[in-house]
C-alpha cells in the first residue's frame, strides 16, 4: 500500500511537471477501471463521449473538481435518463486524473 501511494505520487509530479496528463497510462486506467465499456472518446455509448462532457464543461474553471465528484459518487439527469454508477472503490488520485483527462478530450 505504501509503496503504490509513493508510486502513484511519483506518477502525479511526473505528469504534473510535463503539464499534461500522460495519455497512455491514462487510457490503461480507463480501461482497467471499466468506463470505456460505456464511454468513448468520440461517440456515445452508455454515456455521453469524452469529447461531449470536455464540451460541456469547458469554460468551467471547477470542472475537473467537479466531474471526479460525479465519477467517484455516481451520476444522474445531467446527460440523459441513464446514471452512472458510483465508483466507491477507486482511489482519489485516479478519479482525478481521470476527470483532468476527460477534459482535454478532443472533437
Ligand atoms: C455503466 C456505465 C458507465 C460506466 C462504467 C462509467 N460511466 Fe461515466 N457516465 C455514464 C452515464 C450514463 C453518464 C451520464 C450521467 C448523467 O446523465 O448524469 C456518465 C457521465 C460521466 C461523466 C460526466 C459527469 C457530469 O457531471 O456531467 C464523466 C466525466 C464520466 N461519466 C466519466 C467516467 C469515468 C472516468 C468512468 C470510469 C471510472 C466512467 N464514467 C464509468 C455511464 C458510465
Amino acid at each position: 500500500m505504501r509503496t503504490f501511494s509513493i508510486f502513484t505520487a511519483g506518477l502525479l509530479l511526473a505528469a504534473g511537471a510535463a503539464h499534461a496528463v500522460d495519455e497512455a497510462a491514462t487510457v490503461e486506467l480507463s480501461k482497467n477501471n471499466g468506463c470505456m465499456s460505456c464511454h468513448s472518446a468520440k461517440e456515445k455509448i452508455v454515456g455521453p463521449s469524452f469529447s461531449a462532457i470536455a464540451e460541456k464543461y469547458k469554460g468551467d474553471k471547477d470542472a475537473a473538481a467537479s466531474l471526479a465528484q460525479s465519477i467517484q459518487n455516481g451520476s444522474k439527469g445531467k446527460w440523459g435518463r441513464i446514471p452512472m454508477p458510483a465508483h466507491p472503490s477507486m482511489s482519489p488520485a485516479d478519479i482525478k486524473t481521470l476527470a483532468q483527462w476527460v477534459m482535454t478530450a478532443q472533437h
